[in-house]
Parts: structure tokens; C-alpha cells; sequence
């Protein structure tokens, strides 16, 4: 069976934590410029349906690096599911690439493209979860943090595709994990359950932004209305109003609080322009992480 990338939970915690030593070693490999090319004559095609920046740039640099050719295919390119259907691309791309990495509105077409591909897919977002990101989080996380050990993690907003994806990791690896969100914008109860059921991790579901980042390690943000939903966001924008974060609410937690965003952040609605700015932000080094953290899944996926 070809292995993929689709979600966390998925992976068994050994994995993940042997994808996190793997980042680390290639991050410094990269970084001494080092000669690595695991995919000398490899393809990688890149299908995004939807924007990027970071997963579009991290993944064509990363491959390029590792001696690959990284081919982009924006939305108006293939139609993928429009001009041709998924099973049919699924079947074409396994025949000249060596990998896929996709980026597609609803999750079950990521299911699709992967069942029908016999070369590892890559899931680089969907409406529902968004595992890249995630990884290189926690890679992240345990840079500043020593370990996860009494780690809290409190993310505040939409409970959309990121909390998904944490809700997935903290289902094999342990943390104390709590999504702060306006009532009626809660995390898929599926996903919620996982953690319940894995006994691993501890969950929390609050609605009181003040009380819930008290000991909070690290606060964690997304932009409050998500690519595909963004006709509502002015009617958000009043919902999530106090779901800011704020230097004040960084500052209520009573301790050293490093912030945390996937990016692109929307400056002055879920973030204010000082928190991004402080030193407390660890944004840039996420995004740095995700061309590591990627990297390491393909050259896993190609080794599995
Ligand atoms: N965080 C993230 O996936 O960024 P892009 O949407 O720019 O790829
Ligand atoms: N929740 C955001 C994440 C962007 C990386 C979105 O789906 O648009």
C-alpha cells in the first residue's frame, strides 16, 4: 500500500517523532548548504486550488533543494474536479510524478486523489485539517520548549482545518490542548472524540478568552474567517471581537507565553500588529519550519 500524508493520527508517535529528528537534521543540513539530493530525477507536482505562499514556496524550495523538479499548478490550471475528475488526475500525475502535494476545499477529494494514486500524496490543506502546518508547530514548539511535557497550548478562534490538526496530534502526542472559540464555532466533535478516546492528552473547550490562557505556554492563532469562507468575514469580524490577542491577554497568562500563528495573519483583527511584533512571536520561525518539516515527510514517503 503507498504511503501518504493526510493526517496526524494517521502516524504512530514514534513516527511523528522520528519526522520531527529528521526536520531537525535537515534543517541543518540546509543550513550549512550542505549537497543532499534524495530526488535527483524526481518529480513533484503541486496542486493548489486554492492561494499560498508559504506551502507553495516551502514546498518547491524544499524539493528543489533536495534535487527535484517541484512543478506548480494553481487553481486555474488543471480544474481539478471541474475540467477533469479527481480519480482521472490521481491516475495521470502517479504516471509522471513522483509525489503529489495538494491543497483542495473539501477533504474527501484529498481521500480521492490518494486512493487512487500510487505515489505518496501530500495533503498541503484542506477545509478540514492541515497536517504541514501542524508538524512543523510542534518541530517549533520543542525548539523553544525543551519538551511537551505540562505543555498548554491555547488557541483562540475559529475552531477550523488548524485546530483539526492539532486535535489529531494531541491524539498521539501528550499535551493540554484548548480551543477558545465563540459559541457555534467549535472544533469537528469527530476530531474532539479522538483526543477523548486516545486518553493521551487533555482537552478543553472554552468560550472566555481571560480565564482560558491562564498558564498558557503558548497562544496559538488563524485568521477568523478561512480561505473559502471569506464573504463572511465582516459579520465574523463582529462575532470573533473579543477573541483578539491582545499584548494584554499575552500578558494574562502569568507566564512567558510565546505566540504562535500558521500565517497569513490579518493584522489588527485576530492579532494586533505589537503581538506579531513582539518578542514573544515565533512566527516566522513556524513558517521557516514548514520547508523542514516537509522535507522530512518526503524523504520518509519516498524511503516507505
Ligand atoms: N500557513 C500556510 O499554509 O500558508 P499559505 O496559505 O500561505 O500556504
Ligand atoms: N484556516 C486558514 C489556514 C491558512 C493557512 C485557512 O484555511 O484559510
Amino acid at each position: 500500500m503507498t504511503k501518504h500524508f493526510l493526517h496526524l493520527a494517521d502516524y504512530t508517535a514514534d513516527e511523528i517523532l522520528g519526522l520531527l529528528n529528521l526536520a531537525k537534521e535537515l534543517k541543518v543540513k540546509f543550513h550549512k548548504k550542505e549537497k543532499y539530493k534524495p530526488f535527483k530525477d524526481r518529480s513533484l507536482a503541486m496542486i493548489f486550488a486554492k492561494p499560498s505562499a508559504r506551502t507553495r514556496v516551502s514546498f518547491e524550495t524544499g524539493f528543489e533543494w533536495m534535487g527535484g523538479n517541484a512543478l506548480f499548478l494553481g487553481p486555474n490550471d488543471i480544474g481539478i474536479g471541474k475540467r477533469e475528475a479527481i480519480k482521472d488526475i490521481s491516475r495521470l500525475f502517479a504516471r509522471y510524478n513522483d509525489m503529489i502535494m495538494a491543497r483542495l476545499f473539501d477533504h474527501k477529494h484529498i481521500l480521492e486523489l490518494a486512493e487512487y494514486s500510487n505515489v505518496p500524496v501530500i495533503n498541503g490543506l484542506t477545509d478540514y485539517n492541515h497536517p504541514c502546518q501542524i508538524l512543523a508547530d510542534i518541530l517549533t514548539v520543542l525548539e523553544h520548549r525543551e519538551s511537551l511535557k505540562d505543555l498548554k497550548i491555547v488557541y483562540m478562534g475559529d475552531g477550523n482545518n488548524i485546530v483539526h490538526s492539532w486535535l489529531q496530534l494531541a491524539s498521539i502526542l501528550p499535551m493540554h490542548f484548548v480551543c477558545c472559540n465563540p459559541s457555534g464555532f467549535d472544533p469537528d466533535e469527530k476530531t474532539v472524540q479522538m483526543v477523548y478516546g486516545s486518553q493521551i492528552s487533555t482537552f478543553e473547550s472554552s468560550h472566555d478568552p481571560n480565564s482560558a490562557v491562564k498558564d498558557a505556554d503558548v497562544i496559538y492563532t488563524d485568521v477568523w474567517a478561512s480561505m473559502g469562507q471569506k464573504k463572511e468575514e465582516e459579520e465574523r469580524e463582529k462575532i470573533f471581537a473579543d477573541f483578539q490577542v491582545t499584548m494584554e491577554l499575552l500578558e494574562r497568562t502569568g507566564k512567558e507565553t510565546l505566540f504562535m500563528h500558521c500565517l497569513p495573519a490579518e493584522r489588527g483583527r485576530e492579532v494586533t500588529d505589537e503581538v506579531m511584533e513582539s518578542k514573544n512571536s515565533i512566527v516566522f520561525d513556524e513558517a521557516e519550519n514548514r520547508m523542514h518539516a516537509q522535507n522530512a515527510v518526503m524523504v520518509y514517503l519516498q524511503g516507505s
